[in-house]
């Protein structure tokens, strides 16, 4: 296979890169999706969704075949859409099966997107949709377990979903630009390190085994439990596609190496979908394994993260901003706790060439 690129030098190669359709993304929250169609823009591409009477979602390219009305605002009778402009009816796996004023059906079809859901997301199949390729769905069991309890959040990013990406490869962020919510001390930067390239995705961990700080993210009343016991706690994860890094952050506490050790599971989901080039929708879900009838806890937490992962949103806004405006050529310091990111950049050219070589 011939590469279609060899590396990329710097951040803007990096975001230059192009979009990677052959996997799969989230498209939304479940609950978000009824029988009214509604559209959204998901890799430059608009689609529209809606629901069947029996509940199946559909997901079709969202342009009339007629004139490029949008089919989002049209009219779903039964399980078909019927083109708000001249008629045109479409049934859910996109077949046209009316046109007004004529009796034969031109044999054309709207495309088509594979959609999965698993637990409150929506994923996406953007590559061919005669051949989705469900090993690449990610593997979250958590999501919709009893077992765990989830919290959930939402933006839109006015910047590259790459520098997202980036920045959860990156751990050293998290004692400067989270200093005020996340509240990592300067120790954090001292910590051991795991940075891999693993075959499922790339990898990085940090390990803190501070008893005080390992169970600071406790609810007081397990924190006063295990209090006087050895603990640690992982701040890490791997990004595992372009659209989906799945963190871990479990809280373990007990004499290592023995029986008697109590984890205290914590998944945390970071889903970003480019609109466009320089846009992207956000999702993230954080799940416990403790405390799963503590409201004030889960109230607290919840908008503790949207608090800490806003100020993601805010950098990336902002870099995205001076790399538009400001095109000095300049060569990219890289550091040591820039491992996992540089690792991705070329995970990322992998799939570029997986998707684009020939
Ligand atoms: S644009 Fe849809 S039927 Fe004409
Ligand atoms: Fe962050």
């Amino acid at each position: 296979m011939t590469a279609y690129i060899d590396r990329v030098k710097n951040v803007r190669d990096y975001i230059a890169l192009p979009l990677l359709y052959d996997h799969w993304y989230v498209a939304g929250l479940g609950e978000e999706f009824t029988h009214q169609p509604s559209a959204k823009t998901l890799l430059e591409r608009s689609i529209v969704f809606y629901r069947t009477q029996s509940g199946e979602l559909t997901a079709l390219q969202n342009r009339c075949l007629h004139r490029s009305f949008p089919l989002a605002e049209s009219t779903v009778v039964d399980d078909d859409i019927v083109c708000g402009y001249h008629g045109a009816r479409y049934g859910p796996d996109g077949t046209i099966v009316r046109i007004p004023c004529q009796a034969n059906t031109p044999n054309r079809a709207l495309r088509t997107y594979p959609v999965h859901e698993i637990g409150p997301f929506v994923f996406i199949w953007m590559g061919d949709p005669a051949s989705p390729d469900t090993d690449k769905l990610p593997d979250l069991p958590f999501l919709g377990d009893p077992g765990y309890r989830s919290m959930l959040g939402a933006t839109d990013v006015a910047g590259s979903y790459l520098l997202m990406l980036e920045n959860l490869n990156d751990l050293t962020h998290f004692a400067y630009l989270h200093r005020e919510t996340f509240r990592f001390d300067h120790s954090f930067f001292d910590l051991p390190t795991t940075v891999e390239q693993r075959p499922e995705g790339i990898y990085c961990n940090r390990i803190d085994t501070d008893p005080r700080r390992a169970t600071g993210a406790l609810p007081p009343a397990i924190r006063e439990r295990v209090r006087g016991r050895p603990a640690e706690r992982w701040d890490g994860g791997m990004a595992v596609s372009p659209g989906v890094f799945q963190g871990y952050a479990p809280i373990i506490v007990g004499e290592p190496d023995t029986d008697d050790r109590e984890v205290f599971e914590t998944h945390i989901m970071h889903f970003l979908t480019p609109e466009t080039a320089t846009s992207a929708h956000y999702w993230w879900s954080v799940s416990n394994d403790f405390a799963l009838d503590d409201d004030a806890f889960y109230a607290f937490m919840q908008g503790h993260l949207e608090k800490g992962f806003e100020e993601d949103r805010w950098a990336v806004d902002k870099m995205q901003r001076l790399l538009e405006v400001d095109t000095t050529p300049f060569k990219e310091m890289s550091v040591q706790g820039d491992k996992a990111g540089l690792l991705f950049r070329r995970r990322m050219v992998d799939w570029v060439n997986d998707e684009y070589g020939n």
